[in-house]
C-alpha cells in the first residue's frame, strides 16, 4: 500500500489529538486514508499512533499501518484481535468462542496513546459493524473520544453510503471531521464530477477527493 505524503489535500487534516477511520463500508479505503495521514503526520515530526482494533481475514491493515506510521509497538500490540474469517469481529469472535473486550481495547488504545502525539484507529467495515454485544465501530469512536474520518469510495453510490453514515454518526453524537473519497471509481463513471460537491452540500461536511487532487499532487 503506498501512501503520498503530499498533495493530496488531506494535509489539513493533519491535527489535534487524531481520528477514528470509519468508512461506507468495506475496501472504500480506510488503510489508504489512515496510511497517507500517518505519512503525512509522521513527515512533521509526530510521532505517531497506530490500532486496528480487530482485523479479521488475515488482513494486511495493521501490518500497512505501522509500516507508514513507523509506531514501534509490536503487530499484537496495534492488532489487539486477528480473526481468521472475513467477518465482522463480534461474528468471528463468536465463531472461535472468543469475545471482543472492551477493557482490553481501552488498554490497547492507552498504550498507543502514551506512546504517541497524533493516533489513528482504521474500524473494521463501516460504522455499525458489532464489535461485540453492545458495542459497535460508533460506540468504540465515543468510548477512545475520537473525531472520525468516513472513507468513501468516489463512484456511483457514495452520496447515499456518505450521508447515511454522516446521519448515523452525529445521531450517536459523533463529530465527522471530514467525509474523503479515495477508493477509485470504475473508469468513466460520470458521478466523480459532482459527488464531492453533493456529498458537502447536503451533508454540511468537509469533504476531500483524493482522484481530484491526486492529479494536481
Ligand atoms: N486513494 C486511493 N488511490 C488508489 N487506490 C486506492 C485509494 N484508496 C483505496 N485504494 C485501493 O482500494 C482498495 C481498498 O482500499 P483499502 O484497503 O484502503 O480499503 P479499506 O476500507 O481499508 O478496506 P477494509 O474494509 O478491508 O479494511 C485497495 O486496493 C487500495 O489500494
Ligand atoms: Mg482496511
Amino acid at each position: 500500500m503506498s501512501a503520498r505524503p503530499r498533495g493530496n489535500g488531506l494535509a489539513g487534516l493533519v491535527r489535534g489529538r487524531g481520528y477514528f477511520v470509519t468508512g461506507t463500508g468495506t475496501g472504500v479505503g480506510k488503510t489508504w486514508v489512515a496510511c497517507a495521514l500517518a505519512a503525512l503526520a509522521r513527515a512533521r515530526g509526530l510521532r505517531v499512533g497506530v490500532l486496528k482494533p480487530a482485523e479479521s481475514g488475515g488482513g494486511g491493515d495493521a501490518a500497512a499501518l505501522k509500516r507508514a506510521s513507523g509506531c514501534p509497538l509490536p503487530l499484537a500490540a496495534i492488532r489487539p484481535y486477528a480473526f481468521r474469517a472475513p467477518l465482522a469481529p463480534a461474528v468471528d469472535a463468536a465463531l472461535e468462542g472468543r469475545v471482543v473486550s472492551w477493557p482490553r481495547l481501552r488498554r490497547a488504545y492507552a498504550a498507543v496513546a502514551e506512546a504517541s502525539d497524533f493516533i489513528l484507529v482504521e474500524g473494521a467495515g463501516g460504522l455499525l459493524v458489532p464489535y461485540a454485544p453492545g458495542l459497535d465501530a460508533a460506540g468504540l469512536a465515543r468510548r477512545l473520544g475520537l473525531p472520525l474520518i468516513v472513507a468513501a469510495a468516489r463512484g456511483l453510490g457514495t452520496v447515499n453510503h456518505s450521508l447515511l453514515t454522516l446521519e448515523a454518526a452525529r445521531a450517536r453524537g459523533l463529530e465527522v471531521a471530514a467525509v474523503v473519497l479515495s477508493a477509485p471509481a470504475v473508469p468513466g463513471d460520470p458521478s466523480v464530477r459532482d459527488n464531492a460537491r453533493l456529498i458537502a452540500r447536503l451533508g454540511r461536511v468537509r469533504v476531500v477527493d483524493l482522484g481530484a487532487r491526486r492529479a494536481r499532487g
